[in-house]
C-alpha cells in the first residue's frame, strides 16, 4: 500500500507565517515592491554578513545570474565546465553564444577534475565554469592555478553551496571567496530559499557596480543605458522572504545534519552503496544526500529508484542525464562519452535521498531500511507512511 503522503527529495523550507506577515504589510504600506527597494538593501547587507563576503547582487533566480555574470565579465568563445551539473550550467553558456567545452569529473567529489581542464585549453578558451557539486567544494587552488597560468577567468556555479566553508590559513572561510565570481540559488529547493530567488558574490564595489546595471536592462540612472542589460531583479516580496528565512537557517543546516549522520550510519555496511566524502576542513550545508548505487547492489539503482518509489519515497537521480547527453549538446566534440566515464558511471549510480529539516527520523529509518533490502534480495514490502 502507497502511503497517504509521498515524501519528496527536498521539502521546501518556510519561516512561520506569522513572522512573514510583518514584512508583507511594510511593503503594503509603503507600495516599493521593487527595483532595489529597503528589503532588497536589507537583504544584500544580511547577506554579506552572515556568509561572510563583501558584495553580493540579489536575483531573480540563479540562471539568470549565470547569464549575467557571464555577461559581466563579457566572456566568449569557448568555455570549459562540467557535464555532471543541472542544465542551468551548460545553458547560461548557450545564452551567451558560447560554446561549452566537457570535461570529465573527480570520482571522489564528482567536481571537475582540474587534470582535464588543462588538457582542455584551446586559443579560444575564455574562462572555466565549474560547480560546487552537492555543496562539496571544488579544488578551488588547483582550477586558480591554471586560470592564472592561462589568463582564464573563473566563475563558479555555486547553486548548492550556501553556507559552506573551508579551512584556510588556519580559519574557515566561505568557499564563494574563490574565482572572478560565484552564483548562488535561492530557488525552492535550495537549502536557504526566496521561492526564487539567486545572487552573484562580487570581489569588489565596481564589479558590483557593473553586475546591477545589467540586471537592471543596463539603466545608471533615468536616462543612461550603458549595457544591453536584463530583468534580472529581485523583488520586494522575495527578499523580505530571504530575511525571514535567514533566521533560521543555523537551526536548518543543523538538523541537515543530524539526518546526514543518521543515514551515514545507517548505511555504513550496505553492500554495493557508496557515500561521498567531503574533503578535510571543509564546514558543509549538508543540502544533498547523494549515493552512488554500484554494480555490486542486487536491486540495481533503477530498481531502487522504483522500489523507492512505490514506498511513496522520490528519490531523484540528480544529475541523470548528463548535461552532455541532452539534443543541444550531444553533438559537440567533448560530449562523446568515452571522454567522460566518470560522469557517466556517476549519472548512471547516483540517487538522491530525501534529506530537509521537517524530515522525521522515523523516516530517515524506513528509507535507509529500503535501500538495505535491495542491496540484497527484493525490495521491502512495509509501507512507508505512518
Ligand atoms: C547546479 C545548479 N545550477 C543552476 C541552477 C539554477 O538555479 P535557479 O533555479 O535558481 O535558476 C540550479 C538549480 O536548480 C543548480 O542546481
Amino acid at each position: 500500500m502507497a502511503p497517504k503522503k509521498p515524501i519528496y527529495v527536498t521539502q521546501p523550507e518556510l519561516p512561520p507565517l506569522e513572522e512573514f506577515l510583518p514584512y508583507l504589510q511594510k511593503i503594503w504600506d509603503a507600495r516599493v515592491l521593487t527595483n532595489g527597494g529597503p528589503f532588497h538593501a536589507m537583504l544584500e547587507a544580511a547577506l554579506c554578513d552572515h556568509l561572510g563576503v563583501k558584495h553580493i547582487s540579489l536575483f531573480t533566480n540563479a540562471t539568470i545570474a549565470l547569464v549575467t555574470a557571464l555577461q559581466a565579465l563579457r566572456i566568449g568563445g569557448e568555455v570549459i565546465t562540467t557535464p555532471y551539473s543541472f542544465v542551468a550550467t551548460a545553458h547560461s553558456l548557450m545564452w551567451n553564444g558560447v560554446k561549452p567545452v566537457f570535461v570529465d569529473v573527480d570520482p571522489e567529489t564528482l567536481n571537475m577534475d582540474p587534470a582535464r581542464i588543462e588538457a582542455a585549453i584551446t586559443p579560444q578558451t575564455t574562462a572555466i565554469m565549474p560547480i560546487h557539486c552537492y555543496g562539496t567544494p571544488c579544488d578551488v587552488e588547483a582550477i586558480q592555478r591554471i586560470a592564472d597560468d592561462y589568463n582564464l577567468k573563473v566563475i563558479y556555479d555555486a547553486a548548492h553551496a550556501f553556507g559552506v566553508r573551508r579551512e584556510e590559513g588556519g580559519e574557515q572561510r566561505s568557499v564563494l571567496h574563490h574565482g572572478d565570481l560565484s552564483v548562488l540559488s535561492f530557488h525552492a529547493t535550495k537549502v536557504f530559499n526566496t521561492f526564487e530567488g539567486g545572487a552573484i558574490i562580487c570581489p569588489d564595489a565596481k564589479t558590483k557596480q557593473r553586475i546591477d546595471h545589467l540586471k537592471n536592462f543596463g539603466f545608471v540612472n533615468e536616462t543612461t543605458v550603458v549595457a544591453t542589460g536584463i530583468n534580472g531583479k529581485m523583488s520586494e516580496f522575495n527578499a523580505a522572504l530571504g530575511l525571514a528565512q535567514l533566521k533560521h537557517i543555523d537551526a536548518a543546516i543543523a538538523r541537515r545534519g543530524a539526518i546526514e549522520a543518521r543515514y551515514r550510519e545507517l548505511l555504513r555496511d550496505v553492500p554495493g552503496v557508496r557515500m561521498l566524502e567531503r574533503p578535510a576542513g571543509v564546514t558543509p550545508n549538508h543540502s544533498y544526500f547523494p549515493i552512488l548505487v554500484g554494480p555490486g547492489y542486487a536491486l540495481g539503482r533503477d530498481g531502487l529508484y522504483r522500489s523507492l518509489r512505490e514506498h511513496g519515497v522520490m528519490a531523484r537521480r540528480y544529475f541523470y542525464p548528463l548535461i552532455s547527453d541532452f539534443p543541444m549538446y550531444r553533438g559537440l566534440p567533448s560530449a562523446d562519452a568515452a571522454r567522460l566515464p566518470v560522469a557517466r558511471a556517476a549519472s548512471d549510480q547516483v540517487l538522491c535521498l530525501p534529506i530537509y529539516p521537517a524530515l522525521a527520523n522515523e523516516d530517515v529509518e524506513r528509507i535507509a531500511a529500503i535501500v538495505a533490502a535491495g542491496a540484497v534480495a527484493t525490495p521491502l514490502p512495509m509501507p512507508l507512511a505512518a
